[in-house]
């Protein structure tokens, strides 16, 4: 076989914004070249579907973690970087197993569906508030979302959610590499560790336990010895971050999408089983979310020469966009059969923890913001965050008929 070398590796600018707003055109290009790789100014970026799928599998050769991160920034030492470094998305092997089973069994498809009546009425009160308004930046009430069921998964009053809801925003900012994003993302950890260390110390002073409850889970895992003081706050937190903008920018894409296809959103005002199918191919169309990973050692993969220190970021929203595997992947279609088989949660030992809550709340938001904002419609321009981190609209104003 012939060896691929760096220099036949086409250009992807992931880090403009006008990929952010359009990547498709340049993708395409980037594919005619490489059917599955293309570099960027810190490395490589993995676009094609089996790609994804073997390498996100491939613990031996790769690392996860946020090490570039931490160094680009020079943070070493910090309360940040030890969470960046420590948490059950940044380990690998035994800490990993160790730290992912604590909590696991918190995040089964059952305990995701025992949640939906806690959704039903977080999203209604949201929306109580603000359907009436006629207008508003969707992006920021999708915002508001995950923040609220947040508070309600983990049973904590609605009291925090306005500063969360700023440190959150705040803290997957470090990934785009750009230094403005520096204090920021380190003024809003320390809104974070206090809520962490609040929530926990309160929970426990109660005398408090609820089986079901995630908090709950988590300060059993502590008590069984599975998790330290600074872990069991740690998980707490990754869970708040890695659920935060995720949720939001899936929500924001969904309904930019559907503002297109208002046959589609009339139905998912009737039809909770049917915001299942869009929801899913929402992920499909356009996932949001590019893990990081190091490669450990020198290695080849399908012909080409990974080096020790490289850095690769693996792109669900390209790879969801693989004709091969998806025909006409740019057409929206919550029909198509193999709409589930998108790698928006990632693949192999670190897929989302929080995929069924996540598809759970994105089902039951739709389906009542279908009910309570009719016929929306653009108004005004979407703006795009950057697509390194968590991809999405950064602003979606919209206008629609107030209830
Ligand atoms: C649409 C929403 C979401 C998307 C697209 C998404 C995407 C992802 C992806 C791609 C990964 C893999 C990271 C990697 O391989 O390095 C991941 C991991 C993770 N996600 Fe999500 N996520 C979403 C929502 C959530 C929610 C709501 C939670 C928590 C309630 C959550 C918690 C986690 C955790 C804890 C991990 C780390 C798992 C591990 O390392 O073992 N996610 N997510």
């Amino acid at each position: 076989m012939e060896l691929a070398t760096e220099t036949s590796i086409p250009v992807l600018p992931v880090e403009t914004p006008e990929f952010a707003a359009n990547p498709e055109p340049y993708l395409e290009e980037a594919r005619r070249q490489h059917p599955w790789l293309a570099r960027f100014s810190q490395g490589y970026v993995v676009h094609g579907y089996q790609a994804l799928c073997d390498l996100f599998a491939d613990d031996d050769n790769l690392l996860p973690g946020f090490g570039p991160v931490i160094d680009f920034y020079g943070v070493r030492g910090t309360m940040w970087a030890r969470f960046m470094e420590e948490i059950v998305i940044a380990v690998s092997g035994p800490t990993h197993a160790r730290l992912r089973s604590s909590v696991v069994n918190a995040f089964t498809p059952r305990r995701a569906n025992q949640e939906r009546e806690m959704m039903q009425r977080v999203i209604s009160e949201l929306l109580d508030e603000w359907a009436p308004k006629g207008e508003f930046d969707f992006a920021y009430f999708a915002s508001l979302f995950p923040v609220s069921v947040m508070c309600g998964l983990l049973g904590v009053s609605a009291e925090p959610i306005p500063r969360m809801r700023d440190a959150l925003e705040n803290q997957l900012k470090s990934l785009t590499m750009d230094p403005a994003a520096k204090p920021l993302f380190m003024a809003g950890w320390d809104v974070l560790w206090d809520f962490a260390d609040t929530t926990v110390n309160e929970r426990e002073a109660s005398g408090e336990f609820d089986e079901d409850s995630l908090l709950d889970a988590m300060i059993a895992a502590k008590h069984a010895g599975d998790l330290d003081e600074t872990e069991l706050r740690f998980m707490l937190l990754t869970v708040a971050v890695a659920g935060y903008d995720t949720s939001k920018n899936q929500l924001s894409v969904t309904m930019n999408l559907l503002l297109d296809r208002p046959d589609i959103y009339r139905r998912c005002a009737e039809d909770l089983q049917y915001c299942r199918k869009v929801v899913e191919e929402s992920l499909r169309h356009t996932a949001i979310a590019s893990p990081v990973r190091t490669a450990g050692r020198d290695f080849t993969y399908d012909g080409f020469t990974f080096r020790k220190g490289d850095m690769l970021v693996m792109a669900p929203p390209l790879g969801n966009r693989e004709p091969l595997v998806f025909p006409d992947p740019g057409e929206f279609d919550p029909e198509r059969e193999n709409r589930d088989r998108h790698v928006a949660f990632g693949r192999g030992q670190h897929i989302c923890l929080g995929q069924f809550l996540a598809r759970n709340q994105l089902q039951e938001g739709l389906h009542l913001i279908a009910q309570r904002l009719k016929n929306p419609r653009r108004n005004g321009d979407v703006e795009w965050r950057p697509f390194l981190g968590a991809w999405g609209p950064r602003t979606l104003p919209i206008a629609f008929d107030p209830t």
